[in-house]
């Protein structure tokens, strides 16, 4: 069993109080921060650096986009962040959480209560119905899909799939599948919402209805969204766009709403080209 008393309680202050602050988080209490946040992958021997003293400050409610080519290191900045890998230099600081100084279980604790997290797979069972999916963790605790029908309900309605609530994932769309995975991601309410390359294996049409649906997720519930995608068209639903170039952030882009997908394309470029 799980028990709050298995996380330390947060440091008063969060890192973002001190100096080198990245970005400006506009007075919002700051949700993951980074300092020097440093990966070095080492496979028999042979040593592959991913991040290279990474820096962020990420606010509460804030939808982030992070951007780069591939093998710059977004994945392990998310990883990291999600506490799914260990940095090898600098810290990650997650609502007040210094992610490498829990045990591995309080991490696998705060992961799962605080965190939700998406893949470019969307990883669902096939037995499963879009329902049991969205179950699916608290299936693996022992619970039944009658005593958390309402939970599950709101959520496939949050995702627009109401009506879809009894189907497989082979009688739905891809884009469907992925709005399933979110809804799963969102089960246990969590702050922070990571999501890597989300609409990577989607048509325009279906990633345009995940980027809306993750930009309402921050502003109308105040979750914390970081994403890694490739698309400056979705990268354009951001607040932000962290731009990452071998392991560093080279810069960031303030779209002005969605429509900013060409000047973001440009921006990213002069950063990343
Ligand atoms: N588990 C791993 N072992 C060794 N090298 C890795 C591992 N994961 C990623 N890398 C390397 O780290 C670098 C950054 O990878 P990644 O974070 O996946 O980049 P991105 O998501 O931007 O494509 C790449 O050079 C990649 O090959
Ligand atoms: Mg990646």
């Amino acid at each position: 069993m799980e028990h709050a008393r298995d996380l330390e309680p947060p440091p008063e202050t969060a890192l973002a109080d001190g100096p080198g602050t990245a970005t400006n988080t506009g007075g919002r209490q700051v949700v993951v921060a980074a300092r020097g946040l440093t990966k070095v992958y080492d496979t028999s021997g042979h040593r592959v650096p991913a991040l290279a003293g990474v820096d962020l400050d990420v606010p509460a409610g804030a939808f982030y986009a992070i951007m780069g080519a591939s093998g710059s290191g977004k994945s392990t900045l998310l990883y990291l962040i999600g506490g799914l890998t260990r940095p090898t230099g600098g810290e990650v600081i997650v609502e007040g959480h210094n992610l490498a100084r829990l045990s591995d279980r309080a991490r696998t604790v705060f992961r799962r209560r605080r965190l939700g997290i998406v893949f470019q797979e969307y990883n669902l069972l096939p037995t499963l119905t879009a329902r049991e999916n969205v179950a699916l963790p608290w299936l693996l605790e022992g619970r039944a899909v009658g005593d958390c029908r309402a939970r599950l309900d709101e959520l496939l309605d949050a995702v627009h799939l109401g009506p879809r609530a009894d189907h497989r994932p082979d009688a739905l769309s891809g884009g469907e599948q992925q709005r399933v995975a979110i809804a799963r991601a969102l089960l246990n309410d969590p702050a922070i919402v990571l999501a890597d390359e989300p609409t990577g294996n989607l048509d325009s049409k279906q990633s345009a209805e995940i980027w809306g649906l993750l930009r309402r997720f921050a502003a109308n519930q105040g979750k914390t969204i970081l994403m890694v995608t490739h698309e400056a068209q979705g990268a354009a639903y951001a607040d932000r766009v962290l731009v990452l170039k071998d392991g560093q952030v080279v810069g960031d882009i303030e779209p002005k709403g969605n429509q900013d997908a060409a000047l973001v394309a440009a921006r990213y470029q002069e950063l990343a080209g």
